[in-house]
């Protein structure tokens, strides 16, 4: 049972003139072939095929890496701490439907395979576990600590959270009981009211100031002394907070940013003050939440200091199935007309997105996320033309963490005809945010190992907005100015094929042209 450990599945090597191996570094030279449209004077399209050569540049050693998550004794905090615990040690124990084992179900990284080729011999498709592909941090080495407004030690938290076996939670609370999160930032204007009864673990100030970075700045760097660590990756997994208003000079550039905070501006948020501390320390810090973190001054920063961001708000379930769902429907040349989202939860998440100002965060990155899907189709809708969509959270603590997610789709079908799909999505939402954590962070970590350049320039790390994320976001962020996908599929071809270019290999295709020859 479980998913064979990926380090013990055979690896791969690229014989190919322009991928080089040496003990530090995979180099590889690629062509990047896309298409390039102009309009002729008569207004048709003229399609160019062009081709970029770049090099990329993969640094092999793996670094020892820690994870440090805000909101560390949250449902996703202590869910994502006991299943790496628990894989680490292949734990298994017992539940009324038989012995379950530790996996990692649900991670991208760690449960799915990409199609390396085809068997030289046979023709027959060969693939590999999607961990393999680049050399990346496994999760069951990821040191794991974090900070939280209640001082609850993990082992509490997990019980707090109502979401593992008992027979599971038996097995790892030794552990857990030593972990206790670090003070953290509390502005009680950003998260719900009805939070404040668990905030007895937060420093001194209800507003941005630098000692609050500075703080958060030393965690980090002790957390990584005291654990001989390489590398550290920070994600907020906390509370949903308010959005935070834009306001000209206060949160537009890196400047006026750090000038705020500086003066104690009321607009600058918790989680904006553990990003730009991240950005500061050089740490890549990924938003799990909805709210605007990532303010144009906190992404100006970003780009200042070369620092890696990437948010938002973790896509695990009703909005994964949207991301996949329209995309199949619109590609189906079906038009979708409208989508109604209900949901309703009973964890604290489900408490605090009860408040108004909080839920309005959750609702605006639920929102968009078929847009790019229906703007590309410019055969079923007009210019401007959108299905109509609506989102509704309700607080229902007796589901606790088993969130009901209900979904009804309405398409017109051919000749007028109408299709009604309806989903009911239940289960423990914990349960599909912890993996996307751990790919979060990982795919995170091996973006910092990885240069490239084009045939004049010098090597390069991405963009500090790493869009490559997206897979696991309702809500991408993307470099400034450039557009945002949504489409599940695409997301995860972007993701697969830029680690392919990275090791000098094409981008997986379903052509199969070698069966297809009469
Ligand atoms: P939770 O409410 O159980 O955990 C959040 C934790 O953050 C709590 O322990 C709270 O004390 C702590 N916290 C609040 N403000 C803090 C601060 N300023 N600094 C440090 N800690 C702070 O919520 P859960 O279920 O773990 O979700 C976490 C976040 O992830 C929420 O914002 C939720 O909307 C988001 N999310 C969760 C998904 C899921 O499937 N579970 C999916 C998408 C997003």
């Amino acid at each position: 049972a479980g998913i064979p450990a990926a380090s013990v599945a055979p690896t791969f090597k690229v014989n190919s003139p322009n991928v080089t191996y040496t003990d530090a570094e995979i180099r590889s030279k690629y062509t990047y072939r896309t298409t390039s449209v102009d309009t002729d004077a008569s207004g048709n399209f003229v399609a160019t095929p062009k081709e970029t050569p770049y090099e990329f540049k993969v640094e092999r050693k793996v670094p020892k890496m820690g994870m440090m998550l805000v909101g560390w004794g949250g449902n996703n905090g202590t869910t994502v701490t006991a299943g790496i615990l628990a894989n680490r040690r292949n734990l298994s124990w017992e539940t009324k439907e038989g012995p379950r084992q530790s996996n990692y179900y649900g991670s991208v990284v760690m449960g799915s395979t990409l199609k390396l080729g085809a068997d030289a011999k046979t023709s027959k498709e060969i693939n590999i576990p999607f961990h393999n592909i680049l050399p990346m941090v496994h999760p069951n080495d990821i040191t794991i600590g974090g900070w939280d407004i209640s001082k609850m030690n993990l082992a509490n938290a997990m019980d707090r959270a109502q979401v593992l076996e008992p027979t599971l939670k038996a097995q790892v609370k030794k552990e857990m009981v030593d972990m206790v999160p670090l003070p953290s930032v509390y502005y009680p204007d950003f998260i719900a009211a009805n939070q404040e009864d668990r905030a007895d673990n937060v420093l001194e100030g209800s507003k941005a100031c630098m000692a609050h970075v500075e703080q958060i700045q030393t965690d980090i760097r002790q957390f990584k002394e005291k654990n001989g660590l390489d590398k550290v990756i920070v994600m907020w997994t906390a509370n949903t907070e308010r959005y935070a208003d834009l306001v000209p000079g206060v949160n537009d550039t890196a400047d006026n940013l750090l000038k705020a905070i500086e003066q104690g501006h009321e607009e600058v948020s918790p989680s904006t003050i553990f990003a730009v501390a991240c950005i500061l320390e050089g740490t890549p810090f990924i938003n799990g939440s909805p709210q605007n973190t990532f303010v144009p001054g906190a992404i100006e920063l970003a780009e200042k200091h070369n620092a890696f961001i990437g948010g938002d708000d973790f896509k695990s379930g009703q909005t994964k199935m949207k991301s996949a769902l329209v995309d199949f429907l619109i590609n189906a040349g079906i038009k979708l007309t409208s989508i109604a989202s209900y949901n309703h939860l009973g964890n604290n998440d489900g408490k605090n997105l009860s408040s108004q100002k909080q839920f309005r965060s959750k609702e605006i990155s639920k929102s968009n996320v078929v847009d790019d899907m229906v703007e590309a189709n410019t055969v079923l809708y007009k210019k401007g033309e959108h299905p109509d969509h609506c989102v509704v959270i309700k607080y229902m603590p007796a589901v606790a963490d088993n969130k009901r997610a209900l979904d009804e789709y309405y398409a017109e079908i051919f000749m007028g005809g109408h299709q009604t799909i309806s989903l009911f999505n239940i289960c423990e939402d914990s349960l599909l945010a912890s993996p996307l954590i751990i790919d979060l962070v990982i795919l995170a970590e091996m973006m910092t190992r990885i240069q490239w350049k084009s045939a004049e320039g010098d090597f390069k790390h991405f963009h500090s907005v790493l869009s490559v994320l997206s897979y696991m976001l309702k809500a991408p962020l993307t470099p400034p100015g450039t557009p945002v996908v949504n489409s599940l599929a695409k997301q995860r071809a972007a993701l697969t094929n830029i680690f392919r270019a990275c090791v000098g290999l094409e981008p997986e295709s379903d052509m199969t042209l070698e069966h297809k020859l009469f």
